[in-house]
């Protein structure tokens, strides 16, 4: 054990945390002493013992860290911990002896698959052989099948495999007398496992419940780790704390929430809390205060953020969105009812995630693994995972709106965004300011301006309390441009000043103040912030384009082909008759033609371009094609005329007529 060399205090955790106790762990296992004694004493004088008791009451640990020790080699032969999990059987792969080999492989790891295929639980013992004491006595064969429940599952087995398991394992059960079985049994499974006690075990069979820690054990449970390390409780603080273990907060359907005093604290509990608390005390502390525990007082907030730590860390570690790692562990562990899965480790890939991923899921306790049958297996560390991993935190829910939005989800980023606003706390103006936003950009995606004005505007309104101005800047810039492509000129041009002041020099945010101005008949004011942006940023194509279309618009040809010229790759129809435009009023008529009818060609929705080449038509003295250019101008819907041109094609059409 490491020693911190200043303080005298241990630096490594005297608590287990979110997995169940192993042999190793036995001097650190405390609070079931008299079970320890009652199972094994139970399981050496009866064919069948049945222990069983809630998700994470602490079977496995009870089993490995008391049972275990406290089983004497020279008076008893205990094999290895036997498992049978449904996750090991593959859909086309679903026979007794399937079930049959995974138990062996796990009574016996350091045999080979290969070995073991096609032996019966009857010829595997055999195989092994009795052992004798020393006054030439057999000795019990004491066999374990921890997590019994999975055989029983209704959902992976049927029943017939069932029963051919059970069979087997009765007729060994019957020929080697001196074998003892102890299944653990989730409680919910229980029901299920009745009917097969007298098949396997006649009348010699036993259940046993493990009930959650009384006070006194988890007292235990809570202050004899301790021993050693250098720190203690202060008086009377263990007994506060597990004081607040017995209390239970319960939340009805319409998210009422209750306190209950119970007499029990479940063992994962204890864990959590004080795993916790440990982490969380300063180096030097050698006490641990009422004020450290009330810190961790709250069980599910813990969880919580033990999930969101652990992840966050993985995250980091393989640069990775943390959205990303929660989704794939609910798709993965979380069954659709709500209950623990497993996956097994592929070559490089477990359920599609890299294994490097996972293992480091697996070193922060996540989820844990198993060696079954060669291969690992995974699942969730504990049940009580479940519901913290679905209901992320606030800011994880952000992130996951904006990866999805992203990606174009629209309707998950929208849910999760409103999630995120609606677990959030009032004043956690952060993920409030950056859901608003994903909201908007969600609306205007669905093209709903009116819907993505207000989001905007409130997420702006927010980031200005907290003082990001980068961001205010940019929604309200995301707001003027709605309001140019809405028409309301005037709000749009006030918007984007309010932007730009925020963010000087921002060449996307001027080029929209540009548009907006030069849409709202500013153009000469267009024309001036065009050209600020080109003084810092002389390569912006966009601002020179239009810039050149609107000198051409005002008659100023050299200088509009001058940028035209410059802008020349990728043309739109508004800029090829802006060119047009600028040539025929210099009199080269044949490059206007030309460049018209490029223009016309593929701009016909098209309402400044259709304008240009009516313009052009009528400098060639061409008045009923002019006049058709206009109508067809004025008509022009996806890029519609803005007002001041609508006027000039208005009175084109009165000149001509
Ligand atoms: N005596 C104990 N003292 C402190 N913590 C305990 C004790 N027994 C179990 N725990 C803790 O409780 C949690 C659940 O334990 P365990 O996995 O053994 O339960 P289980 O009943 O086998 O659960 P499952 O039904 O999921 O198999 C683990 O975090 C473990 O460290
Ligand atoms: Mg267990």
């Amino acid at each position: 054990m490491t020693v911190g060399r200043s303080s005298g205090i241990s630096i490594t955790q005297p608590y287990v945390g979110l997995r169940a106790f192993n042999a190793e762990d036995r001097d650190r296992f405390f609070g079931r002493t008299q079970e320890s004694h009652q199972v094994a004493a139970l399981w050496r004088s009866n064919k069948l013992t049945v222990l069983y008791g809630a998700s994470g009451v602490g079977k496995t640990s009870l089993l490995q860290a008391g049972v275990l020790p406290t089983l004497d080699p020279e008076s008893t032969d205990v094999l290895p911990i036997g498992r049978v999990s449904a996750g090991d059987l593959s859909a086309n792969s679903t026979t007794s002896d399937t079930a049959v080999l995974t138990l062996l492989s796990s009574l016996a790891p350091e045999r080979s698959p290969d070995e073991l295929a096609g032996l019966s639980i009857l010829r595997f013992l055999n195989q092994r052989g009795t052992q004798r004491d020393r006054y030439g006595d057999p000795l019990p064969i004491l066999l374990a099948i921890d997590q019994a429940e999975e055989l029983f599952s209704e959902f992976s087995y049927r029943p017939e495999i069932t029963k051919r398991f059970i069979t087997g394992l009765a007729r060994a059960l019957r020929q080697i007398r001196e074998t003892r079985l102890l299944l653990t049994v989730r409680e919910d499974r229980l029901p299920s496992v009745l009917p097969h006690e007298r098949i396997l075990a006649g009348r010699s069979h036993v259940r046993l419940r493990l009930a959650p820690f009384g006070p006194a054990a988890a007292m235990e449970a809570v202050q004899r780790p301790l021993r050693g390390t250098g720190r203690k409780f202060e008086r009377g603080v263990a007994r506060e704390l597990v004081q607040d273990l017995r209390t239970v907060t319960v939340t009805n359907a319409r998210g009422e929430a209750t306190s209950l005093h119970i007499e029990t604290v479940d063992p994962v509990q204890v864990q959590v809390v004080c795993s916790a608390l440990w982490e969380s005390l300063p180096n030097a502390a050698h006490v641990i205060t009422s004020a450290h525990v009330r810190r961790y007082g709250d069980i599910e907030r813990f969880l919580a953020s033990f999930c969101s730590r652990a992840l966050s860390s993985v995250a980091r570690e393989h640069d990775m969105p943390v959205a990303r790692l929660r989704s794939w562990l609910q798709q993965t562990f979380i069954t659709e009812l709500g209950t623990r899965g497993t996956a097994y480790e592929g070559l490089g890939q477990t359920a599609g995630m890299p294994n490097a991923v996972v293992r480091s899921l697996e070193d922060q306790h996540l989820i844990k693994a198993e060696h079954r049958w060669g291969t690992r297996w995974y699942e969730l560390q504990h049940d009580r995972l479940i519901e913290p991993l679905q209901h992320a935190h606030p800011v994880e829910l952000l992130e996951t709106a904006e990866l999805e939005l992203a990606e174009g989800a629209l309707a998950l980023a929208e849910r999760h965004a409103e999630q995120a606003i609606r677990t959030c706390g009032i004043d956690d103006l952060v993920v409030r300011a950056g859901a608003e936003r994903v909201l908007g950009q969600v609306s205007r995606m669905r093209s709903d301006p009116q819907r993505a004005l207000l989001r905007f505007r409130t997420a702006a309104r927010l980031f200005e309390v907290i003082e990001d101005k980068s961001a205010v800047a940019q929604l309200l810039a995301e707001a003027g441009r709605l309001s140019t492509i809405g028409g309301h000129y005037a709000q749009a041009v006030s918007d984007l000043r309010a932007a730009a002041e925020r963010a000087p020099g921002d060449a996307p945010i001027l080029y929209s103040l540009g548009h907006a101005l030069w849409c709202g008949g500013q153009p000469l004011a267009a024309v001036a912030v065009l050209g600020g942006i080109l003084e810092i940023e002389s390569g912006f194509k966009q601002a020179i384009r239009l810039r050149g279309e609107i000198l051409a618009d005002l008659g100023k040809a050299e200088r509009a082909l001058a940028d035209l010229d410059r802008a020349r790759h990728g043309q739109q129809p508004s800029t090829l008759a802006a060119r047009a435009l600028a040539h025929a009023m210099t009199g080269r008529m044949e490059a206007a033609d030309q460049e018209a009818a490029d223009a016309a060609a593929n701009g016909t929705d098209d309402g400044p371009a259709l304008f240009r080449v009516a313009r052009v038509r009528q400098l060639a003295d061409e008045p009923q094609r002019a006049a058709e250019f206009a109508v067809a101008a004025l008509a022009a819907t996806a890029t519609p005329l803005p007002p001041h041109l609508r006027e000039a094609a208005a009175r084109m059409l009165a000149d001509l007529a």
